[in-house]
């Protein structure tokens, strides 16, 4: 008898989806190869190639034949150097031992609902959210519960909002601050309420510090830093967008030591050590100058203070101004409902057939009438693909 073949995947993988986001950077792709120029608003990476000091630390690991395996966790010396640049940055005390460096800030974040979700633990999530925060807590079997803000406050969150959604199933609370895709930033003294609304009743408070530095006010700041902060903040950190390092993948998390045992542990079966080479990297941009980071953040301050003002002047686009990371989130709301244009993701696709720009549909964030343009990318693709964009919702509104 043959056997028969379950060709099925389980259900666990059932339980995330490819975002739509993938779809608009595939289809975006394939118009590029076919010779189309195509003004991509899509990718959220920063367009500034990686210092040459970073990239030096690297020729030289490899030079120095610093090509091994090396501890599932990270290098003590890379360890060290996260725990210093946080003291620095934020004045907080964090050990090697409370830090475990991860493929980059996904892997952390996947790594920490792995660790601490079980089955029907619920995960408050602030809306709009970054895409992957959703799938990662649906594969751990967890359930999210989405907090709507609200645009016309700046898609402001406040813990009043969080305590409304807390129950007794409540295990964690998700944010990012500055927000992919909005850019809004928590006030300071609603994340302290925030932080002290969850210590109190127990419940951990992830907080996604992918871009903590690149603030448009004001100076970076981690929650991690309060007083009695480390038992329940857990701290996922990323050298990805801070020092333009995307594909060098290097994260870390900063946790209670117990968790980051979990963490290591849960590494040495799956990827192992993050590359050796990259750690090398990664302990040239935590602990060598800091220079570029004003240099990217002050561009990016000029791309917004041009972008904001460009999407505002088309007619039925309303805008928020971003307090920091590199992101705008028009609510382009105007056109939808027309000539088959029924959701931003179809707002989308017909941007990308008429004019060959791409962005990313808002769904993907769990709204319903806004799309994400990245602006880390070239002040003239900027003009071009804006001009483009505002001939196609004057077609289309
Ligand atoms: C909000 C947020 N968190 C975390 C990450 C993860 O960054 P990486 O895995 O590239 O370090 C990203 C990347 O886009 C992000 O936007």
């Amino acid at each position: 008898m043959t056997p028969t073949l379950k060709t099925e995947t389980t259900e666990r993988i059932s339980r995330i989806s490819v975002s739509s986001t993938m779809k608009v950077a595939a289809d975006a792709d394939k118009l590029r190869r076919e010779g189309v120029d195509v003004v991509d608003f899509g990718a959220g990476e920063p367009d500034f190639p990686t210092p040459d000091n970073i990239k030096q630390a690297a020729i030289r690991a490899i030079e120095q034949n610093f090509t091994k395996y090396t501890p599932a966790a990270g290098t003590a010396e890379l360890k060290k150097v996260v725990c210093d640049r946080h003291t620095a940055d934020f004045g907080t005390h964090y050990k090697p031992s409370e830090c475990v460096i991860s493929v980059g800030g996904k892997h952390v974040l996947f790594n920490l609902t792995q660790a601490l979700v079980e089955n029907g633990d619920e995960v408050i999530i602030p809306v709009p959210y970054w895409v992957t925060y959703k799938d990662i807590v649906n594969y751990a079997g967890g359930k999210c519960v989405f907090v709507d803000t609200d645009e016309n406050n700046g898609f402001k969150l406040t813990a009043a909002m969080i305590e409304k959604s807390i129950t007794p199933r409540t295990r964690m609370v998700i944010i990012n601050s500055p927000s992919n895709p909005s850019g809004a930033v928590l006030d300071r003294d609603e994340f302290e309420k925030i932080f002290h609304l969850t210590s109190k009743r127990g419940i951990y408070l992830i907080t996604d510090e992918c871009y903590c530095h690149f603030l448009y006010e004001g100076s970076p700041y981690s929650i991690a830093s309060l007083a009695g902060a480390k038992e329940t903040v857990l701290v996922a950190g990323t050298v990805s967008k801070t020092y333009s390092m995307t594909g060098w993948r290097i994260g870390f998390s900063l946790t209670p030591e117990h968790i980051a045992s979990a963490i290591g542990k849960l590494q040495s079966h799956s990827t192992s050590n993050p590359t050796s080479i990259a750690q090398k990297a990664a302990v040239e941009a935590l602990s060598g100058p800091q220079d570029s980071v004003p240099v990217m953040l002050a561009e990016y301050r000029r791309r917004r203070d041009f972008v904001i003002p460009r999407l505002r002047q088309i007619p039925g686009v309303t805008c928020n101004m971003p307090e920091g990371a590199f992101y705008a989130y028009p609510n382009i709301s105007c056109a939808l409902g027309k000539n088959g244009i029924n959701n931003t993701l179809d707002f989308a696709n017909q941007l990308l057939k008429e004019q060959f720009v791409a962005v990313v549909p808002g769904e993907a964030f769990g709204t319903e009438q806004h799309i994400r343009i990245s602006y880390a990318t070239a002040m003239t693709e900027l003009e071009r693909g804006l001009d483009r964009l505002q001939k196609f919702i004057e077609k289309h509104a």
